[in-house]
């Protein structure tokens, strides 16, 4: 047999055997009184996590722009079972603001055991207009107040052998897209970063876990409005959505897929068959219903 026979033969035995031992199974308890940053918690996926560890009895510190919309969280929060339940408003196109969500975690919860990354700025859905400080803007509020609080956040998840959770994309974070190039260029980028740490933190037997959500279509108003016109595909629920983020990172997975089969397939099809993936998104978007540029 060649080698890589052999080492194919190998990868499908032990994937197997891994699939059916690792024992590890989720239980809510291991959330219990956990102290956890939530960013982009005002609405959508952000929201919905917020109250699934809520559920569980976690200290939650959520953090938007929108004031209002935090204090009515919050209040659901507390209403659901939180063991605390406090928001910081502010703009995170503003590293000062992303570093001091961190420290308020210091002062307000006496430490930190899960960071969950989940805020994204607006963006226009369309062909792109050629002007790069949409990029660059994007860049800011997805991507280095990502790196920001990620690096304010290390010292304190070091002492509780803590969690970052980086919510990513599979259609702008795994594969390319058409409509959202600032977007997918702030997904890609997560990638880069966490992966790269993830390595550089395990050389230095570091044990910080850090896990990546890849997600596909989901119903937050904020998607549906934007794209539904031209993606015809359903939407899977925020709320599960939410409860498979925080079952893979209490698990300490380094990549979590929802919805599973979808996101993993077609993460592991752009591998190997780009042109066909490519085809495939193609020709499921309503092209007739977006403006030309
Ligand atoms: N929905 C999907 O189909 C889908 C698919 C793949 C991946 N994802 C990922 O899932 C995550 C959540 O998505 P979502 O659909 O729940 O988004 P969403 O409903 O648009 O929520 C975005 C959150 O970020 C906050 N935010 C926006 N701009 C901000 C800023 N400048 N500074 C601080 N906070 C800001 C928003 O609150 P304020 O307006 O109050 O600031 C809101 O809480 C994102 O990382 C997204 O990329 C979503
Ligand atoms: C972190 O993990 C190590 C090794 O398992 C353990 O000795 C230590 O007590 C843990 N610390 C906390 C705060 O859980
Ligand atoms: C890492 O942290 C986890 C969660 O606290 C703990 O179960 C595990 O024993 C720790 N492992 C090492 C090698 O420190």
């Amino acid at each position: 047999m060649g080698l890589f026979k052999k080492l194919f033969v190998f990868f499908v035995g032990f994937s197997l055997a891994f699939y059916f031992y690792s024992g590890d199974e989720f239980k809510p308890e291991m959330l219990k009184g956990k102290r956890i940053i939530v960013t982009g918690a005002s609405t959508g996926i952000g929201e919905q996590i917020a109250y699934h560890l809520a559920q569980m009895g976690s200290k939650v510190l959520i953090t938007a722009r929108r004031e209002e919309r935090l204090k009515e969280v919050v209040a659901k929060c507390l209403s659901l079972g939180a063991a605390s339940a406090h928001y910081i408003a502010g703009n995170m196109d503003d590293m000062v603001f992303a570093e001091t969500v961190v420290k308020e975690a210091k002062n307000i919860l006496g430490g930190l055991d899960m960071l969950i990354l989940n805020h994204i700025g607006h963006h226009k859905y369309g062909y792109f207009s050629g002007n790069i400080d949409e990029i660059r803007k994007l860049i800011e509020v997805n991507f280095l107040s990502y790196a920001t609080m990620t690096v304010a956040a290390l010292p304190m998840l070091e002492k509780s052998n803590g969690s970052i959770v980086a919510v990513s994309s599979l259609a702008v974070g795994k594969i390319g897209v058409p409509f959202v190039i600032p977007y997918a260029s702030t997904k890609f980028a997560l990638d880069g970063f966490f992966s790269s740490l993830r390595l550089e933190l395990a050389l230095q037997n570091s044990n910080v876990s850090i896990s990546l959500c890849i997600l596909s279509y989901i119903n937050t108003d904020a998607a549906v409005k934007s794209i539904s016109h031209v993606v015809n595909q359903t939407p899977a629920p925020k709320e599960e959505c939410a409860l498979e983020i925080i079952k893979g990172a209490a698990l300490r997975k380094r990549e979590i897929y929802y919805e599973y089969a979808l996101a993993k397939f077609l993460t592991l099809l752009r591998t190997w068959a780009p042109e066909f993936v490519d085809y495939g998104l193609s020709s499921t978007l309503n092209i007739e219903n977006m403006k030309p540029a």
